[in-house]
């Protein structure tokens, strides 16, 4: 879909340099060529925008220094520090990253992109910012900011959501960096413009430097540019939590199975089609655990509120059942069940999914 108005190669990362250098934010992870913090913030970044991203980093930096640190820490405590960040499993890939790194390669990141995307969780975005970042390699990053930009520039209107459409992006991100002075720079100019000038809604065309050299802005379509076909609507989880209290402690187990969660200690849940949770399920349940509990629930009796979370790829539609016990559960049980008896002070150290941590700001 490009035309005679389409910029040179030479001229957008001209043009790109010269914003840069006058819109550019001063962020942390660009004052630095320690391939360890820069990895870290862009496995943060991929995960949240920089004003949330900024405090994680922080956090994360100071708690571990270095990889050694970071390897060095326990799971739980590296999770814990993710909390809110949501998508756990980049977080267990990162500390495992950081494992290998630390045991096997010395403490030394690898230097060339080819091998930072053999390391676990590095992909081709990660893999091509810390290349370029940390060691001035000439591999353009492709993110949904270098989507939108180069969508709208050149014209490009292949659907973003199909997973075979990146290599089309890639194919030009790397022509045009092939003739920009500083890779590193670029990279985060040409992120940095998505993020602060071709924003997603309201762009700022009326000042923007490639206006001239845009298909977009030329032929009416900034608005439909990039193309991102819909997602199926999610469906719908009703999840609900059983709160086993006992002598003002909570029971609950850690959770495995490998979902995306895996690794944050939860309430027990039953699943169920419905909003409302059926009083003998609940019953049922407690049977099974050999709990001893308070003779009905009174709780079931009006509709707990409904927490709601949504995920990628379903909406998680949660309600919390108090149970008190009359006798804490018994060896057998726990052994079965996996669970474990916290009191609030452990409850706040360990970490937890989103909507439990919700919950316990409100009810714990
Ligand atoms: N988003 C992802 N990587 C980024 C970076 N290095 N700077 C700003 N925003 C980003």
């Amino acid at each position: 879909m490009s035309d005679s108005l389409t910029p040179s190669p030479t001229h957008f990362s001209t043009t790109l340099a010269t914003w840069y250098a006058r819109h550019q934010r001063p962020l942390p992870w660009r004052a630095t060529r320690d391939p360890y913090a820069i990895w870290l913030s862009e496995v943060i970044l991929q995960q949240t925008r920089v004003a949330q991203g900024l405090p994680y980093y922080e956090r994360f930096l100071s708690a571990y220094p270095t990889i050694r640190d970071l390897a060095a820490a326990p799971e739980d405590e590296v999770l814990r520090h993710w909390q809110g960040l949501g998508y756990y499993a980049r977080a267990r890939n990162m500390h495992a990253t950081a494992k290998i790194i630390a045991e096997e390669l010395g403490g030394r990141f690898p230097t060339t992109y080819a091998a930072l995307v053999q390391l676990r969780g590095i992909g081709p975005y990660t893999g091509a910012a810390v290349a370029s970042f940390a060691f001035g390699e000439r591999v353009a990053v492709v993110d949904g900011n270098v989507f939108r930009v180069l969508a709208r520039v050149f014209g490009i209107a292949d659907d973003i959501a199909r997973p075979a459409t990146r290599a089309i992006f890639q194919r030009q991100a790397d022509a045009l960096i092939a003739a920009a002075p500083d890779p590193a720079e670029f990279n985060q100019a040409l992120m940095e413009f998505g993020a602060v000038q071709c924003t997603p809604a309201k762009p700022d065309c009326l000042f923007c430097p490639l206006r001239a050299n845009c298909f977009a802005f030329e032929h009416g379509m900034v608005g439909q540019l990039p193309v991102k076909a819909k997602a199926k609507p999610a469906p719908t989880r009703h999840v609900h939590y059983v709160v086993l209290r006992w002598a003002e402690s909570i029971y609950l187990r850690k959770r495995a199975g490998g979902d995306i969660w895996h690794g944050l200690y939860d309430l027990p849940a039953l699943e169920t089609d419905a909003e409302q949770l059926d009083s003998a399920v609940l019953a049922q349940q407690l049977i099974e655990w050999q709990a001893t509990a308070a003779p009905t629930p009174s709780h079931l009796a009006e509709p707990a509120p409904t927490y709601r979370q949504l995920l990628s790829h379903q909406k998680l539609a949660a309600r919390f059942h108090e149970v008190e016990l009359l006798q804490p559960l018994t060896a057998s049980t726990l052994a079965t069940s996996g669970l474990a008896l916290y009191s609030a002070a452990e409850i706040e150290a360990l970490p937890k999914p989103r909507l439990l941590v919700q919950w316990l700001a409100e009810n714990g």
